[in-house]
């Protein structure tokens, strides 16, 4: 492991200590603030991931007949209008060397010494839902924010053009793993938690706007654990902040690195549409 790889691992670890200082007593907590027990808590967040289920897919429905202009309003417009366009990948392909490989890489696979995401092969909705967050200032990061004011890459045709690019790309080979000390805890959490919106094999899902966590690197998936369930990402749901505020430090780490284990392309990527666009 470099020197420049440990920064964005002592970053992540560093966002992570106020879990386990922040989640006692707090009363919005999933957990049963007085009488704890493992059990209990396993029963509360299962229930938690059923509502948020059905949360968002209410939000979903709600999408197509809102007219008045929130951030969040926006957000959807913005989404909507990118949905619509017909993407050229070429010129997606030009955008992305001209506006965003020198953070994300020439070929999409992050930089996880700069807790950079990889972005090839990640879903396509889900990416134009994170354009329009980062535009609208709903999801933070100055880096983002600051690239997309940029008139080349600043709305909907750009959006739609550039991820098709890099919906269509090859995900990333190596991504950077954790110690491996926390593993089999992440993998039972996974399974427990996660999967029922993930998807057993961490796909992800266009319906809802879920991101694949598949080869995606350690240190982000950790600090991106962290930063949602400290609310840094205004768009997502509340009760799905809540819900990963009550996972403490081990579990998170253990997930991080179970998840930056999953490698490859799922099954079913090997029957991509001719338009290039990668589904279920
Ligand atoms: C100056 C560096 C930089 C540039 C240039 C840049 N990005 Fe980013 N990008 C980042 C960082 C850092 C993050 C992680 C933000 C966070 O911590 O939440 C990010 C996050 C993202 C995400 C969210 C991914 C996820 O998994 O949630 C998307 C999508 C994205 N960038 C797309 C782009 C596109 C498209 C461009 C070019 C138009 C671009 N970025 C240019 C640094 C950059
Ligand atoms: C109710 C469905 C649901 C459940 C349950 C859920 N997630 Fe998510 N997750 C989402 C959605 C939707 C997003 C995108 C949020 C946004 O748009 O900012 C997301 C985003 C993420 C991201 C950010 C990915 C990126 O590229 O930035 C990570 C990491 C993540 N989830 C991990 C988890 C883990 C770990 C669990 C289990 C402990 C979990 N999620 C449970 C729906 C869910």
């Amino acid at each position: 492991m470099g020197g420049a790889t440990s920064d964005g691992l002592r970053a992540a670890e560093e966002a992570l200590k106020v879990t386990d200082r922040g989640r006692r007593g707090t009363p919005l907590h999933p957990y049963p603030a007085t009488s704890f027990s493992p059990h209990a808590a396993r029963r509360t967040r299962s229930g938690w991931a059923v509502i948020f289920c059905c949360v968002v897919a209410l939000g979903m429905s709600g999408v197509a007949t809102r007219t008045s202009a929130s951030p969040p309003e926006r957000v959807d417009e913005l989404i909507r209008a990118t949905l619509e366009l017909d993407p050229n990948v070429r010129r997606g392909a030009k955008l992305y060397r001209a506006h965003c490989a020198a953070c994300h890489g020439k070929d999409a696979s992050g930089d996880a010494s700069r807790l950079v995401p990889a972005l090839a092969g990640q879903r396509r909705a889900y990416l134009i839902k994170q354009l329009a967050d980062f535009a609208e200032l709903q999801r933070q990061s100055v880096d983002m924010h600051r690239t997309l004011v940029q008139r080349e890459v600043d709305d909907p045709q750009e959006w739609s053009d550039i991820t098709a690019y890099l919906n269509g790309l090859q995900p990333t080979v190596a991504p950077q793993t954790g110690s491996g000390e926390w593993v089999s805890l992440g993998e039972a959490s996974y399974v427990q938690w996660c999967a029922s919106c993930h998807g057993e094999d961490a796909r992800g899902d266009d319906e809802g706007f879920i991101p694949s966590l598949r080869n995606q690197h350690y240190p982000y998936l950790l600090h991106q654990i962290r930063q949602l369930a400290s609310g840094h990402r205004w768009n997502a749901e509340p009760e799905l902040m809540l819900f990963l505020d009550s996972l403490d430090s081990d579990e998170m780490r253990g997930l991080a690195d179970y998840l930056s284990r999953m490698r490859g392309p799922t099954r079913d990527r090997a029957r991509m549409r001719d338009d290039g666009f990668v589904g279920d």
